[in-house]
């Protein structure tokens, strides 16, 4: 990985640290140009024309995101983001009143939303898999439990977003292939800083957003539809013309291949800078991306420790670059202060969106940083030492 190379891709690097990527990423310049100069083609042509004369840059989209998690581009849809993905991914299973769904207690929060509006409006049962002593889920419950309910669904995030636990998805894989249960991954968090691969996953559906650590521009993600989904005809409940052939005045045939979980309009500038992003990711390698990150958030993690008045918050044996922490005695408005005087790009997550795990660590709010590889360990040294400082 050549990084004083990847630090000159990215424009926004030098005159700040930015530790966000959880949030919204730094673009590298190649995004922002294939973005651009799309767009300026628009400006000349009109949008329909150039989506004629680029078809061949947006079918890149779907081979390349088909490398990125190893499978094929037709069991890709292009999406706004990822509750875009997730919501037309959970609206093509046939839930009915009395069906489950089992999910866990580090759910993203609008999916927790979600799976509580299909309880109120279709009686969905909703349970939660207990976790082991180390915080990951605790795949022997979860056996128990669906046995127990039989449900419809597991869904399981990847990474929570306020928290660096990396679930084992690959376990829970083997569980629903086993039963022959639905299973949904949210992986809006670790797709682009870890290698992800749906093949050994397991999952039916997994759903992704453009702007985070893939680093591309907003308004993208993707949902990835298992051939599993495919056969059985699965399909989004509201489905339009992209996704549906009119075939007489009543009645319509979903489309075969996970296009149908697309809307027709689309911003296709958008598209393509966000295959420019997966193609840049994919050509940096994600087991170098993954390997590097592990390296900057272990140091982070241990500096920040160590330093008094400092509590680390993210818990789980295998632990990714999202690195959550409070200050015992500095009130937020001051960190943040200190944080932002000195350049350093972060977010803080509030516990009304990580509402069970803030509960249970008895914390209201917590500094997130989330470094990726155009980062350094000098980057890090300096906000240690900033830190030290005030503690
Ligand atoms: C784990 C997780 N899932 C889903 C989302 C939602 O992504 P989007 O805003 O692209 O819908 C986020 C955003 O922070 C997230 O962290």
């Amino acid at each position: 990985m050549d990084i004083n190379q990847i630090r000159k891709d990215t424009l926004g690097c030098a005159d700040k640290t930015f530790f966000n990527s959880a949030g919204s990423s730094l673009m590298p310049q190649s995004v922002v140009r294939k973005t651009i100069d799309y767009l300026k083609e628009e400006e000349l042509y009109g949008g329909y024309s150039v989506a004629n004369k680029q078809a061949e840059a947006i079918k890149q989209f779907y081979i390349e995101v088909g490398k990125l998690l190893n499978c094929s581009a037709a069991n890709i849809a292009f999406a706004t983001s990822n509750t875009d993905a997730y919501a037309k991914a959970l609206s093509s299973i046939p839930f009915e009143s009395g069906d489950s769904i089992i999910t866990t207690d580090d759910d993203y929060i609008s999916n927790q939303i979600a799976f509580l509006s299909l309880k109120k409006r279709l009686k969905v049962e909703v349970y939660r898999v207990k976790n082991l002593a180390n915080h990951e889920i605790d795949v022997e419950d979860l056996e128990i439990l669906i046995k127990k309910h039989q449900p419809k669904l597991v869904a399981v995030t990847h990474i929570p977003t306020n928290s660096g636990l990396i679930q084992d998805v690959e376990a829970v894989g083997q569980l629903c292939r086993k039963h022959d249960i639905l299973y949904l991954v949210d992986a809006c968090q670790s797709v682009g800083q870890l290698e992800v691969d749906v093949q050994k996953i397991g999952c039916d559906f997994l759903t992704a957003t453009g702007r985070k650590f893939l680093r591309g521009p907003r308004g993208t993600g993707f949902l990835y539809v298992s051939e599993k989904v495919l056969s059985q005809n699965l399909a989004p409940m509201l489905i339009d013309m992209k996704g549906g052939n009119w075939t007489s005045f009543d009645d319509y045939e979903p489309i075969h291949t996970a296009k149908k979980f697309e809307y027709w309009e689309q911003s296709c500038a958008a598209i393509v800078g966000f295959t420019e992003a997966v193609r840049y990711a994919n050509e940096v390698g994600l087991a170098n991306i993954q390997n590097y990150n592990l390296q900057l958030s272990t140091e982070l993690r241990k500096s920040l420790s160590e330093i008094p008045n400092i509590e680390v918050l993210d818990q789980g044996n295998r632990l990714a670059s999202i690195v959550t922490f409070r200050h015992q005695k500095l009130e937020l408005a001051e960190l943040q202060k200190l944080l932002s005087n000195n350049q350093i790009y972060h977010s803080v997550s509030f516990k009304g969106s990580a509402l069970i795990d803030f509960t249970k660590k008895n914390v209201d709010w917590a500094i997130r940083f989330s470094p990726h590889y155009f980062n350094t360990l000098e980057e890090i040294e300096e906000v240690i030492e900033l830190l030290r400082g005030i503690s």
